[in-house]
């Protein structure tokens, strides 16, 4: 059992998002909206709900929005109050905020995960760290990293995130080779994008990680692999040789937003769980 609290998340942010162009020309990826709330915040909140203090995001210089999203807009809040619209209050700044300590660090070039991740390693105090990954979304009663967390507390471990992935898509991601011991696997090994014939397993990585701090040594030691990007699934596979890495079965809707499928199924889902607009999706052909 591990006794020390989960404290610190790191939310990379600076990929390119080339996927979403041109929008993400000068929106990031993150600030994408889900009806009215932008990736990165559901991503706050899971990490919120996980008991965590500090978010330490990995932005790009061209990425300010997110940024300025989560600062205070006294302007804006003193105009809602003078125009009797103190609830919008809440809204642009939720209480919870207050909660969290939020630092910056630079990614200059986007190298890769793997690499955006290193550039956070100052800011990690304790043993293990959380990593979220906006652009997967997880709609579900107990947020992501709560149930990873769980599992590193039953075992002081790292413990990725992992799904069963459709057979045909198996190649998009990094999929591991693990054994089932009690209600998470122990990971053996875990390769990014393989060949489907070469896959290990159906089980592919979502974008959730609670891991040890000498991650960062072995991101360190860890070269360019797959698209020529430093992999955080590479410093994985090197972690697993000295220390023990586990997975579970994430529960849960999955929205993989980084896609345009993913996106819109998203924003569907969400809309069909707000009442007022049931009526007017049916009246959609
Ligand atoms: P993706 O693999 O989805 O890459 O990154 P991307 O650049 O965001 O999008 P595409 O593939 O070009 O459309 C997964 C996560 O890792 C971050 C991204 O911001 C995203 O949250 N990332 C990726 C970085 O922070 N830096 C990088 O160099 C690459």
């Amino acid at each position: 059992m591990s006794n020390q609290k989960l404290k610190t998340a790191v939310l990379p942010v600076a990929g390119l998002g080339s996927r979403f162009l041109p929008i993400t020309k000068s929106i990031p990826k993150e600030m994408l909206p889900i009806i009215d709330k932008p990736l990165i915040q559901f991503a706050i909140e899971e990490a919120i709900e996980a008991g965590i203090e500090k978010i330490v995001f990995v932005t790009s210089h061209t990425k300010k929005a997110i940024e300025n999203y989560f600062s205070i807009n006294s302007e804006l809040e003193k105009r809602l109050i003078q125009s009797n619209k103190e609830n919008l209050v809440e809204k642009i700044h939720p209480k919870y905020l207050d909660k969290v300590e939020f630092s910056y660090v630079f990614q200059e070039e986007p190298n890769g995960l793997g690499h955006a991740i290193l550039q956070a390693k100052e800011h990690v105090d304790d043993e293990f760290f959380g990593v979220i990954l906006a652009d997967d979304l997880l709609m579900y009663e107990i947020g992501c990293l709560s149930q990873l967390s769980n599992i590193h507390h039953e075992n002081n471990s790292s413990v990725i995130g992992v799904f069963a992935a459709d057979p045909e898509k198996i190649s998009n991601y990094g999929v591991i080779d693990g054994v089932l011991d009690g209600n998470s696997y122990k990971l053996n090994n875990i390769i990014e994008k393989p060949k489907a014939e070469e896959a290990p397993s159906n089980l592919a990585v979502f974008g959730r990680y609670i891991l040890s701090k000498e991650i960062f040594n072995h991101l360190e030691n860890t070269n360019a692999g797959v698209n020529g990007e430093i992999q955080l699934t590479d410093a994985i596979k090197s972690l697993i040789e000295k220390d023990t890495v586990r997975a579970i079965e994430i529960m849960g809707k999955r929205f993989d937003c980084g896609s345009k499928e993913g996106y819109i199924s998203a924003i569907i889902n969400r809309s069909h769980s707000i009442e007022k607009y049931k009526d007017a999706l049916k009246k959609i052909d």
